[in-house]
């Protein structure tokens, strides 16, 4: 009867969930953007964490040398185990295990990298309630190579400054504008960070201006000190997902700043946070430090229509960044067709 009355109540969770999201049941008329959607909305109903990891692998895959699943490797021939895995800038990255369900699923009829983009941007869908949707195409090939530190020194630090972030994006490789860095920054509304990845914001007399509310709730269920004792637990990356204690300990009220209060959504949330402080890393207060990209926090606050949209075009043009080293069509999307037998 237990175990009955549980099966009960997490069927009646996600059916709750699916009901909740306008986006579900998509269809594409492509047998792989079908089977890929199928697998997303089945993974994410079951686990609603893998949904932002699934949205941060296409900026991490695509970013460095263009969309090419280089992310999603175990091991090639000329990096050894030494893979894009391992850079720090990939602390917490996720959703491997929904990729190579798919990659199971579609065979040799799609790469890797083709299967991650359509995997983000169905993600997007889905915790955006249908409010974020973009059309992809196929055709990535997928590359052989995969390399921490290449990848360390192409992603961007939560502890940039402004310039620092403006120059990345811009850089000849990725060609993206402050408005687009804006833009994407707005992803930050969904997923979790680690102590570590914060903890700049913690201590110290200089530190980044953080609300000193919202800062002492950090330091309660995160005190820094737990960094030198090897544990590096994570927190919601919005104060909206975090719990009412935490909320109230922040200070921090969703309907009061004019926020939907319902935890997990993809939304502009994360501009109404900004603009009050209560944000966790550096690289998204910075974005104050600018006139022109204060001004867009303001606008993407004031219009959620907008951001919709705009990220909506970003993702797309994250999307088709050309894979530089593009190859061929993965068996297994952990190794090269040469490592696997
Ligand atoms: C602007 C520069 C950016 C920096 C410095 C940055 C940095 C970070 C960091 C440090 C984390 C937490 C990692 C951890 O501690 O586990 C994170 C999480 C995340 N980032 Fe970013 N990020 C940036 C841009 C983006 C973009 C462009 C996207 C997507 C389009 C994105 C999507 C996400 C998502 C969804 C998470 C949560 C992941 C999860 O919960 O699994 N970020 N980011
Ligand atoms: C919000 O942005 C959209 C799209 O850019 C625009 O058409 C609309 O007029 C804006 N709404 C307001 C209230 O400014």
């Amino acid at each position: 009867m237990a175990k009955l009355n549980t099966t009960v109540l997490s069927l009646c969770v996600v059916l709750a969930f699916l009901a909740g999201q306008s986006a579900a049941g998509r269809y594409y008329a492509d047998k792989v953007q079908d089977k890929v959607r199928k697998e997303v909305e089945k993974a994410i109903a079951y686990n609603p964490s893998v949904g932002p990891a699934l949205v941060r692998l296409v900026f991490h895959d695509c970013w460095v040398n263009g969309c090419d699943g280089s992310v999603l490797l175990d091991k090639t021939p000329t990096d050894g185990t030494n893979t894009e895995k391992k850079a720090v800038n990939n602390i917490g990255l996720a959703g491997f295990e929904v990729i190579d369900t798919i990659k199971q699923k579609v065979g040799g009829s799609a790469s890797c990298a083709d299967i991650l983009v359509f995997a983000g941007r169905d993600a997007a869908d889905i915790l955006s309630g249908g409010k974020i949707f973009y059309t992809l195409t196929g055709g990535r090939k997928d590359g052989v190579s995969s390399s921490a530190s290449a990848a360390d020194a192409t992603l961007p630090s939560s502890t940039f400054d402004f310039s620092q972030l403006q120059d990345n994006f811009g850089a000849a490789s990725h060609g993206f504008t402050v408005e687009e860095l804006v833009v994407l920054s707005g992803a930050h509304s969904i997923g979790v960070a680690h102590l570590s990845s914060y903890q700049d914001r913690l201590a110290g007399a200089d530190v980044t201006p953080i609300d000193s509310s919202y800062q002492a709730a950090l330091i309660k269920v995160t005190p820094p000190g737990l960094l030198t004792q090897g544990q590096d637990p994570t927190v919601p990356n919005n104060a909206r997902d975090a719990s009412s204690a935490f909320q109230k300990a922040a200070a921090y009220d969703p309907v009061k700043l004019g926020v939907n209060p319902t935890r997990g959504v993809l939304d502009n949330s994360y501009y109404h946070n900004t603009l009050e402080n209560k944000v966790l890393f550096k690289s998204d207060w910075v974005l104050r430090t600018d006139s022109f990209a204060a001004g867009k926090l303001e606008e993407y606050k004031n219009n959620a229509t907008e951001w919709n949209s705009d990220f909506a075009d970003a993702m797309v043009k994250l999307s088709n960044l050309p894979a530089l080293q593009g190859k061929e069509i993965r068996k297994s999307c952990r190794f090269t067709n040469q490592q696997y037998y």
